[in-house]
């Protein structure tokens, strides 16, 4: 399948803009981040240590400001990486960060910005966050799960009772180029993505690769739209030099560290450096939008544990008396009063019919036991009900599941670019332990049966895809929330060849009234 070319034009909401294709000033094109009502974050990064200029106008505002370039020290590629994949050159130099907060701005307003880098001119355009009172459109998915690698890998595709083995049509890279593509025609405001960005946390080429997709050469999203992730436990991944029998520690804090490089979250006012940007609070508009981490319950290889194999790592706790529950408590409480929606996004999937929907332990799959499991965060549950949170956003079992637990919504959005996972075990199941969830209201790999015309897939089945969620008042005042998984959906001629992609929603579409 030849890949469809993106790079060249980009949607920039009114019309198309051509960014210069020759030898890139950026190593990350500009990409925003921390929006709020009166100020916009714009970052990215180059391979030299020159200053950049950021002009930013609209609605009587004009300003411009230099950059002051920082070493992103903990960006380096490993010595491994250079030998095996760059022939030995000299890549193990340090990228430079470049970030600008641009305040003063008005709610709900378009800014146009440019970036002069090297002499490169960079255009793009940025929302700040509306007043409570404005309407909002936002995406969430989970698990791209980037590597250089995953161009010419397809995934697991496994039929809904045949063939287990089955491979998709398409390898990640299209897959997660087209998801994003999708996306962005729809214009949202923020892009939210529940953990599991890239394969290997601690591998630079992973992050290269993501940032590829998001503001570099397949396509530049984040220069348009701020995203907003969550840690999973891919952000934890030792990279090259380590395997994943064990975490090991010290790698697994470089990766948090590469993960903390990129992103510029609001403060959560821990006073443990550690615990900064890994949980934080956004409000936008009429909604509040809570991201918690959830990638190493602590005591370590208890019931209440998401990764036995993650120890001593700085993670916050997400367990009733942690300081990050105990947080996390306050924002909800809070939001409960003053917004009309509160959601909350995490990695790990409470409920679930894929490996990690078994209990927490240590005896394998075989044993209906996994030790990366999301049944400890259903702790959380009961809180998430006292105070009225509307849905919850998860991935770690790439697929899409949707559960409905006393009135909440929690949703498996795992279907960014990475995994495409049916029921493991449960119905056609490879180790045949008997699974359930009886929470569970759709699976699109069994409630989307597919239906094929010979070699031409023409509807339904599992692909890669979204969550679209649109929160408006309706004519009578009365606020609603629309969640629509969308998926990315194959067109395919006779032969069985995928010729092109269309937008579509599963028969799933959610509807939340404000109370
Ligand atoms: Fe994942
Ligand atoms: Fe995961």
């Amino acid at each position: 399948m030849k890949r469809t070319l993106i790079s060249a034009l980009v949607l920039t909401g009114m019309s198309f803009t051509t960014i210069a294709a020759e030898q890139d000033a950026f190593k990350v094109k500009p990409y925003l981040q921390n929006p709020t009502s009166s100020s916009m974050t714009i970052m990215w990064l180059t391979t030299d240590n020159k200053p950049g200029e950021l002009k930013v106008s609209g609605e009587g505002y004009t300003e411009s400001f230099t950059s002051q370039p920082e070493p992103a020290t903990g960006l380096q590629y490993f010595p491994t990486e250079v030998e095996k994949y760059f022939q030995g050159k000299d890549q193990a130099t340090t990228p430079y960060i470049h970030h600008i907060q641009v305040s003063g701005l008005k709610p709900g307003t378009q800014y146009q910005y440019s970036v002069e880098q090297n002499n490169q001119q960079y255009d793009a355009q940025f929302n700040t966050v509306p007043t409570k009172d404005g309407k909002v459109r936002f995406v969430v998915y989970s698990d791209s799960e980037t590597e250089p690698e995953s161009t010419g890998k397809t995934r697991r595709w496994s039929e809904p009772y045949g063939d287990f083995d089955r491979q998709y049509l398409v390898d990640q890279t299209v897959g997660y180029q087209e998801n994003i593509r999708v996306m962005f025609e729809r214009q949202p405001d923020f892009i939210a993505i529940a953990g599991d960005l890239v394969e290997s946390g601690n591998e630079q080429r992973d992050w290269d690769e993501f940032w590829r997709h998001n503001a570099g050469e397949f396509n530049n999203i984040a220069s348009f739209v701020p995203l907003f992730s969550a840690i999973g436990n891919h952000e934890n991944y030792p990279g090259p030099d380590g395997g994943l029998a064990e975490y090991d520690t010290e790698l697994a804090q470089q990766a948090i560290a590469r993960y903390k490089t990129y992103f510029d979250v609001p403060d959560n006012g821990s006073n443990n450096a550690a615990y900064k940007d890994r949980y934080y609070r956004v409000d936008y508009g009429p909604i509040t939008y809570i991201t918690i981490d959830t990638s190493d319950g602590k005591p370590n290889k208890t019931d209440k544990d998401t990764n036995w194999r993650l120890e001593g790592v700085n993670a916050p706790d997400f367990n009733p008396g942690s300081e990050q529950y105990k947080w996390l408590e306050i924002q909800l409480a809070d939001a409960q009063k003053n917004s009309q929606f509160t959601f909350v996004q995490f990695h790990h999937i409470p409920y679930s019919v894929g490996p990690h929907g078994f209990p927490t332990g240590s005896n394998g799959f075989e044993k209906g036991e996994d030790n990366q499991s999301g049944v400890p965060v259903r702790v959380l549950t009961p809180l998430f009900e006292k105070y009225g949170v509307d849905a919850v956003f998860a991935g770690h079992d790439e697929m899409y599941e949707h559960s409905v637990v006393d009135g909440i919504h929690f949703y498996d959005a795992g279907i960014g670019g990475d995994g495409l996972r049916g029921p493991y075990f449960g119905k056609d199941g490879k180790y045949k332990v008997d699974m359930d969830n009886p929470y569970q209201t759709y699976l699109a790999h069994l409630d989307a049966p597919e239906v094929w015309q010979g070699k031409q897939l023409v509807s339904g089945g599992k692909h890669y895809g979204h969550l679209e969620v649109n929160v408006f008042q309706n004519d009578q005042g009365q606020w609603l929330t629309e969640i629509s998984p969308v998926y990315v959906f194959p067109i395919m001629d006779t032969s069985g060849k995928v010729t092109d992609w269309e937008r579509r929603v599963y028969d799933d579409v959610v509807t939340l009234k404000a109370e």
